[in-house]
């Protein structure tokens, strides 16, 4: 009869004990067997699902080393292809440069060349539209004209020669220290009696006696004289031209302004180049394009800054050309050995 439904009497109470108590364990040890044999089942399964996951990563590596060595060929491949059109391109740049040089050269001799011819028609027409040579007034009158523009012409080969020998490598300046303001001064007053019938009155009102900055002084004068030049053509007729002289973290800075129509914001860069001049102005004023190319290679040599604000803060006109200069100690002007 079942424990559970009959429980043990008290006279055979011992053996009732044991009895129970070998059942509990009979059935803790059935329990035990099927709870390990669970187990058995569960870790066989999971050596299985790892022995997958083993081979399944196993597989995964070898396809990614596959991959690896295919990525390296190609990019093996694809370096070496690089390589080769870099070399090409090397090569290519080399041949334009030499090209570029020789073209310069061939320029520069044919400029050359075109002087002595030049220098000789000049001479000719200067003698014949002088008083040694007694021609009809009509004829002479050609000839003055003639004898002008054969100047300019020769005026503008110098300067193709110029700046072509700027470009070039062998190209130097011999800075030595120089004084700003009295180089404004001297300019200006050179430049106003050339305004060429413009009523143009120049205004310069330094906050400074002297500003010494390191500058080879015919260049930069030159170049200051181009800049005015500039001012005074592209001027309005009846206009001011101011002057500024002012001192910079560690340069000189002179700035010509003139009024009238501001330059294109899309031409401000190359008006810096060789032969460019502003499409509008190109009718009006007679020119080459190629003072502003001498100034900035001029200005460049001295490792200076050059360039142009327009239209001119507050007015809604005007350009303003700047160039600057590195600043240098004021020489003793009462040694000796100047
Ligand atoms: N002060 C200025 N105001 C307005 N435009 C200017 C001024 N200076 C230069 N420009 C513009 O820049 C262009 C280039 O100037 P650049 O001095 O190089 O040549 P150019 O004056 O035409 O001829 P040139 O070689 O005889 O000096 C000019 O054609 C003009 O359009
Ligand atoms: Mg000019």
């Amino acid at each position: 009869m079942d424990e559970a439904v009959n429980p043990p009497t008290e006279m055979s109470g011992q053996s009732c004990t044991n009895r129970t108590c070998r059942a509990v364990w009979e059935s803790l040890v059935k329990k035990h067997e099927a709870r390990q044999r669970q187990l058995q089942v569960e870790i066989l399964s999971r050596r299985e699902e790892n022995e997958a996951m083993v081979a399944e990563n196993l597989r995964q590596n070898e396809a990614l080393r596959e991959l690896n060595t295919e990525l390296d060929g190609k990019v093996q491949e694809r370096t070496c292809e690089l390589l080769a059109s870099k070399e090409a391109l090397q090569a290519q740049n080399r041949k334009m440069a030499e090209l570029g040089d020789a073209k310069e050269a061939l320029m520069h001799m044919v400029v050359h060349d075109m002087k002595n011819p030049l220098t000789a028609v000049m001479g000719t027409l200067g003698l014949c539209r002088g008083n040694r040579v007694s021609l009809p007034p009509e004829i002479k009158e050609l000839l003055v004209g003639a004898h002008v523009q054969s100047v300019k012409l020769l005026c503008m080969v110098d300067e193709i020669l110029t700046i072509s020998r700027m470009q070039s490598k062998e190209f130097e300046v011999h800075p030595e220290p120089m004084d700003m303001i009295g180089l404004v001064q001297q300019s200006m007053s050179m430049m106003s009696l050339t305004t060429g019938g413009k009523k143009i009155s120049f205004r310069f009102e330094p906050a400074l006696t002297d500003l010494w900055v390191s500058g080879d002084y015919p260049t930069i004068e030159r170049t200051l004289n181009n800049l005015l030049n500039n001012a005074i053509k592209y001027a309005p007729a009846d206009s001011e031209i101011w002057l500024e002289v002012s001192r910079q973290e560690g340069a000189g800075r002179i700035g010509v302004t003139n009024w009238g129509d501001p330059i294109p914001r899309d031409s401000q860069d190359k008006i810096f180049d060789q032969f460019y001049r502003v499409k509008a102005d190109i009718a009006k004023y007679a020119g080459t394009g190629l003072g502003l190319t001498f100034c900035r290679l001029a200005i460049q040599a001295h490792g200076g800054t050059i360039g142009v604000e327009s239209p001119v803060l507050p007015r809604e006109n005007g350009a303003c050309f700047f160039f600057t200069l590195p600043l240098a100690a004021k020489p003793d002007l009462d040694s000796p050995a100047r």
